[in-house]
């Protein structure tokens, strides 16, 4: 016979550890976030404060994607997005650093492939990827590809991104598709439009971005996309984040009431969805 005990530990998802389970339980399954964006942040602080050269905060760091892709999985979140380097990170950070987080995100491809098929994710990128080097570009492709024919989570690394580099592109691109389409006197501009032009395309706008490390910034990320998100800054360095960090934003986020520019229920006119 099946128990009271029973019906509510049914609601907590497979795979979640007892920490992860405690907070999930006070979540309303319902009003989950459909897309949730990371600024990951603090890896060089959290080396400095071991004393150890800043890579070694970037190795740490993959345990944290890890950790967060995987259960955002789990709860079924429908879409994650991870700011991995910023365009400016190329242009400001030395060499070494740079050719690190190469190597760092080029076996982290090519490890997590297989986890990312057992969960059924399918991995996107967003960003200027062509500028990248080119044996990293053949294996995130290829990662791409081995992940293409999932259906679950979209994971979209942020990879070599920047929000207002994405609007000049989409400008662009606006205007190119115009001229193949009856001329520049044809080009036509709404919000829709605007949207479909975005490396996000294949994305809703998050409902959610969550940054780590305390600082109060969206550093040239979806700055058009997260018009609306309710924005989560935890003093957690990201080496330090784990999916129980992720629940606890979630839940964060389900204590606020989002208005849209509307006003609030009290006040006698629900926000438009
Ligand atoms: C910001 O910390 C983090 C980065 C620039 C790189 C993020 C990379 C990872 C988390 C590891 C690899 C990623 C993937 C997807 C495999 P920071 O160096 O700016 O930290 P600081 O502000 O404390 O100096």
């Amino acid at each position: 016979m099946t128990t009271l005990q029973d019906k509510v530990d049914l609601r907590i998802p497979a795979g979640l550890d007892r920490k992860e389970a405690e907070v999930y339980r006070h979540l309303d399954p319902a009003r989950l976030p459909k897309h949730i964006a990371i600024i990951m942040d603090g890896n060089g602080r959290w080396a400095r404060r071991r004393h150890m050269p800043r890579v070694a905060g970037h190795r740490a760091g993959v345990a944290a994607v890890r950790s967060s892709v995987e259960t955002a999985a789990r709860i079924r979140i429908p879409a994650l997005t991870l700011y991995a380097f910023s365009e400016e990170n190329w242009k400001k950070r030395p060499a070494g650093e740079v050719s690190f987080l190469m190597r760092l995100l080029s076996r982290y491809l090519k490890a997590e492939v297989p986890t990312l098929n057992e969960n059924n994710i399918r991995l996107e990128y967003i960003g200027r990827q062509h500028e990248l080097p080119g044996d990293v570009q053949e294996r995130m492709n290829w990662a791409r590809e081995a992940t293409a024919r999932n259906t679950g989570m979209v994971l979209t690394l942020a990879l070599n991104y920047s929000a207002r580099s994405e609007l000049v592109d989409a400008f662009r691109s606006m205007v190119k598709a115009a001229s193949q389409n009856g001329g520049i006197d044809h080009l036509q501009i709404d919000e829709d439009v605007v949207s479909q032009h975005l490396y996000t395309r294949h994305l809703p706008d998050p409902d959610l971005v969550v940054r780590t490390s305390g600082e109060m910034r969206l550093s040239n990320f979806l700055l058009w996309q997260l018009a609306y998100a309710e924005i989560y800054v935890t003093s957690t360095l990201w080496p330090d984040f784990r999916g129980v960090h992720l629940l606890e934003g979630i839940a964060e986020y389900q204590k606020r009431e989002r208005r849209y520019g509307g006003l609030n229920h009290s006040e006698g006119h629900p926000s438009p969805p």
